[in-house]
């Protein structure tokens, strides 16, 4: 039997690639979505991936799952963290609720992902965890005080994950995705995407299956000494 990898949000956008790239490499995969049935049930129809659906930003929600998925694949040997909304919005116009959906979901779900399958990781003495998180973490972005606060919370929770499981056998990086072609992208109004696109040197935006390798390296053998890593993927947009 392979490794297990869980993804959440993993049927759609750069989730979806990361699933698909995973299978690709041997792993046994469980994709999680929140809400879009339809696209979920398309993605295990094309792919052969089983789905599971909840909610990342509620923690019994998220124990619960994982414990399904363990009893359904065995226990969960990597675990890409990659559910994440957007509620942009200039500061000044952001509200209370955009603030706290973008924490339960891109901050809290984080924790609430990995701190169910953090102690078999612990007692196996293997695991990998791998957070993606954003340009705009390490930069921040206009209309994105919400989004970049939590993906910028999401270094610190790789970097501390690094140094108390590094004895134990797992590691916990991150990746930084530029603008990537996914719908959260396409969903920035049409003249400011192309600004955007135009501070970009590689010219263009990058692709999910150019993230999904990333994912496929830290979780491989290969990556063993890597733990507290960012990896940015963002087409020389920013150095961080
Ligand atoms: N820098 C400086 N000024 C900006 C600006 C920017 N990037 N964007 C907008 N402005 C200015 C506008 O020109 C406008 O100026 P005036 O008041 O002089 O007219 C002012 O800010 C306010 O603009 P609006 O009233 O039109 O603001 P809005 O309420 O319509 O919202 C916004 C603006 C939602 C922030 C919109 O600009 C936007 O969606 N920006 C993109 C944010 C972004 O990059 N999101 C990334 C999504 S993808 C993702 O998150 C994935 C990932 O990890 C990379």
């Amino acid at each position: 039997m392979g490794r297990v990898a869980l993804v959440t949000g993993g049927t759609r956008g750069i989730g979806e690639a990361i699933s698909k790239a995973l299978k690709a490499g041997g792993y046994d995969v469980a994709a999680t979505y929140a809400g879009n049935d339809e696209k979920a049930k398309a993605f295990t129809e094309a792919t052969g991936i089983k789905t599971y659906k909840w909610n990342v930003g509620d923690y019994d929600s998220s124990k619960n799952g994982i414990a399904q998925v363990e009893a359904d694949m065995g226990p969960i040997d990597v675990v890409v963290a990659n559910a994440g909304i957007t509620r942009d919005a200039p500061f000044h116009k952001m509200t209370p609720e955009q603030w706290q959906e973008v924490i339960d979901t891109n901050l809290t779900g984080v924790f609430n992902t990995i701190h169910p399958v953090w102690p078999g990781m612990r007692e196996r003495g293997f695991g990998r965890v791998i957070v993606i998180s954003s340009i705009n973490g390490q930069k921040g972005q206009f209309g994105q005080v919400n989004y970049a606060a939590t993906k910028a919370g999401d270094l610190g929770i790789v970097r501390s994950l690094a140094q108390e499981g590094a004895a134990k056998g797992i590691t916990a990086n991150a990746i930084c995705p530029g603008y990537i072609a996914t719908e959260m992208v396409m969903a920035v109004p049409e003249s400011v995407r192309e600004k955007i696109i135009g501070m970009i040197p590689a010219g263009r935006l990058g692709e999910p299956d150019e993230i999904a390798r990333c994912v496929s390296f830290l979780a491989s053998d290969d990556s063993s000494f890597i733990n507290g890593s960012v990896i940015s993927a963002n087409g020389a947009q920013f150095f961080a």
